[in-house]
């Protein structure tokens, strides 16, 4: 059944139709909720439900029935689900803990925030009669509510997209919102609309300061073209956002193309915080070839906080969890030295691996390394350090079946926050999709690839000098879908 070509192994992709955002993402009694935006009749957009499929692990995930469909208030757009565990709206019933979700619901020029609760592990949802809870204000862009529980201030905070602004709004009882403040306006990226916000906290690396930080996909407008996600790390007094840094800071969570409308867990253990991206771009989300689905999410991934020379950093590591699909079986090459016309070539017949690369020595006179994906007569995918610019890129124009839309042969570019040469770069290829990991953490690209059907080689590279790796380490992954 998961045979298809382009079938992601280990990232979910629904069964059948079309996909986009996550949605309603909560932990509860042992297991990772990942609601979605659903279209159940096309595998292109169009009235929006919410699919669902849980999992005890993040990594192997079980499709359930769709959770929310189209009423007379709208379609359902994106949103978010919390527990109540205090019971704080009064919505509980029995012996389980009432999950609440906000979704907004989407009328042409009307977007409105709605409520639905569960009283059964969120197998089976029932609307709010007195939907919606939060009125639109006469805009026209006004949605995707994500909300969590103030600890300091004894209450609910909802962040919502109001055009290319954010806005908060407080409760007592996650049914009455108040208004209290927007933000935006001066700060970050105004190429698009913004949406799909989040705001939490995270400790600093190495201290136990702790700060807020606010997520903001942007669409169009982001760093390649199109949809991307933007953060802003500050303090929030539980009434507005105070970003650390100017107007002139923007920072992007991942330099590929493909990772959208990212959000976090809610009820996750204290100090843990996950998320998980769409794993596309609305330039083209909806003519990638896949069929008889569109879309997957990017891999979980535990996301950090660093102060670095060139300022805040949001790191992201791949979640624990999935080094239980690796693997035993791996290829190590030590001491592999590359210098101009003299790569280091191995063979790579797997679709589903993880490559790690450790460079040791760098010759000063080098004016990039990097590594040669897939290579074969009509298709490579090239990812390349340019000391130079000081900067990661993916190549992925010539990276198979590209031609479905003009902005998909792409060649992306990433700003590193400082000299990543001493630090290993992570590779993780499912069978459409590159994510690359590089320092600790600190700089993550995302993209699709649809690569030809061919016999591949991998070629590890450097042009100007030369350079040792300590170590390169292949280790193939596990099919989570065709065990
Ligand atoms: C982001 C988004 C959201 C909206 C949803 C509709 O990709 O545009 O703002 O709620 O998708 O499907």
């Amino acid at each position: 059944m998961y045979n298809h070509p382009y079938r992601p192994q280990f990232h979910f992709s629904p069964k059948e139709k079309w996909m986009n955002d996550p949605n309603g993402l909560v932990y509860y009694d042992g297991e990772y909720h990942l609601f979605y935006q659903y279209h159940p009749e096309s595998t292109v957009w169009g009235p929006m439900h919410w699919g669902h499929a849980v999992s005890p692990d993040l990594i192997h995930w079980e499709e359930l029935p769709v959770a929310l469909y189209p009423d007379e208030l709208g379609m359902i757009f994106s949103g978010c689900a919390v527990v109540d565990r205090d019971n704080t709206s009064g919505l509980k019933e029995g012996e389980e803990d009432v999950l609440v979700a906000f979704y907004t619901q989407h009328e042409e020029n009307n977007e409105k925030q709605s409520l639905a609760y569960s009283h059964d592990r969120g197998r089976t949802w029932i609307k709010y009669d007195q939907n919606p809870v939060i009125a639109n204000p006469g805009m026209k862009d006004f949605r995707d509510p994500k909300v969590f529980w103030s600890q300091e201030n004894a209450k609910w905070i909802m962040c919502l997209a109001a055009g290319d602004e954010i806005q908060f709004y407080e409760s007592s009882n996650l049914i009455n919102w108040e208004y209290l403040s927007s933000f935006g306006n001066d700060f970050g990226a105004h190429g698009g609309v913004w949406e799909c916000p989040d705001l939490f906290q995270l400790k600093v690396d190495g201290t136990d300061t702790k700060k807020w930080v606010l997520i903001v996909s942007i669409n169009p407008g982001g760093p390649n073209g199109g949809s991307a996600t933007q953060y802003f790390v500050g303090e929030f007094d539980g009434k507005a956002f105070h970003p650390d840094e100017g107007p002139a800071h923007i920072r992007w969570a991942d330099g590929g193309k493909d990772f959208y409308a990212a959000v976090s867990w809610s009820n996750t253990e204290v100090e843990r915080k996950i998320w998980i991206g769409w794993m596309s771009n609305w330039q083209y989300a909806n003519e990638v070839p896949t069929d008889p689905w569109r879309s997957a999410m990017s891999l979980p991934r535990e996301l950090g906080l660093k102060m670095t020379e060139s300022g805040w950093c949001l790191t992201q590591k791949v979640v624990k969890e999935f080094d239980n699909i690796k693997e035993e079986k791996l290829n190590a090459y030590e001491n592999v030295v590359v210098k101009d016309e003299q790569p280091f070539v191995f063979p790579s017949k797997d679709e589903l691996f993880e490559l790690k690369l450790k460079p040791k020595n760098i010759d000063p006179d080098t004016k990039e390394w990097g590594i040669v994906l897939r290579k074969g007569e009509k298709t490579e995918t090239c990812v390349t350090y340019s000391r130079v610019n000081r900067q990661w890129s993916v190549d992925r124009r010539r990276s198979g079946a590209i031609d479905f839309s003009e902005h998909f042969p792409s060649l992306d570019a990433a700003g590193a926050t400082r000299q990543h040469t001493d630090h290993h770069v992570q590779l993780i290829l499912d069978a459409c999709s590159l994510e690359l990991f590089a320092g600790d953490g600190e700089l993550m690209m995302t993209e699709l690839l649809f690569p030809f059907d061919e016999d591949f080689t991998m070629q590890v590279y450097s042009v100007g000098g030369e350079v040792a790796f300590e170590e390169v380490k292949l280790t193939r992954l596990k099919s989570i879908w065709n065990p």
